[in-house]
């Protein structure tokens, strides 16, 4: 995983409202667990890290759910601003949606023990990343959410070569979305 604080690559887009937040999650999701029928080098796995950064009711949740749900997730998809974490067992790998929101110290999500889940080839998604301070390691995509009323504004930003290919996979199928420069 690169260590640079630099993007590899962003794109930035305007979520009018939550069906589209939700459309981008499910374009985004068959690229990320390798269901895309994209020929890819042997050494890229499916699965990866996504932060998702915004302010409360940004749409962090909302994203992800319809990302889990277009993964093949059946169950109910429940926010983990309780539990910290909810796993899912999808046909090829697990995905791990994580929510650090409630953490007071940056050291709270090592004593949970979650250092062991991202050395996992697995798709963690996880709202309020910031709250675990420097210790976590960049994502290989973070998705920031900005209110932009009456919608959102929502940014991509590759942090990893991998990172930089969902988003070179992505762009072409956001056709009807309004991308911005
Ligand atoms: N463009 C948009 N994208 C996503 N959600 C939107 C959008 N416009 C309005 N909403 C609304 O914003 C809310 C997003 O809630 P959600 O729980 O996903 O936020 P969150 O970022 O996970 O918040 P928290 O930090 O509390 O976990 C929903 O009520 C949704 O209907
Ligand atoms: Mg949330």
């Amino acid at each position: 995983m690169s260590t640079t604080r630099e993007p590899l690559a962003t794109l930035q887009l305007y979520a009018a409202d939550e069906a589209v937040t939700q459309h981008l999650a499910e374009l985004l999701s068959p690229i990320v667990c390798g269901k895309d029928a994209l020929q890819r080098p042997e050494n890229f796995k499916a699965g990866g890290h996504i932060h998702l950064e915004g302010d409360l009711g940004a749409g962090k949740t909302s994203f992800t759910r319809a990302f889990l749900r277009k993964a093949g997730v059946t169950e109910r998809i429940k926010s983990p601003s309780y539990a910290l974490i909810e796993s899912y067992n999808l046909s090829s790998l697990n995905a791990y949606h994580l929510d650090f929101y409630r953490f007071s110290d940056s050291r709270e999500w090592l004593d949970a023990g979650f250092r062991d889940i991202l050395q996992e080839n697995a798709v963690v998604l996880i709202e309020w990343p910031e709250k675990a301070g420097k210790l976590l390691p960049l994502a290989d995509l973070t998705i920031k959410l900005d209110y932009c009323e009456p919608g959102r504004q929502i940014q991509l930003a590759a942090y990893s070569k991998k990172g930089k290919e969902w988003l070179t996979t992505l762009k072409p199928l956001l056709r009807e979305f309004p991308l911005q420069d």
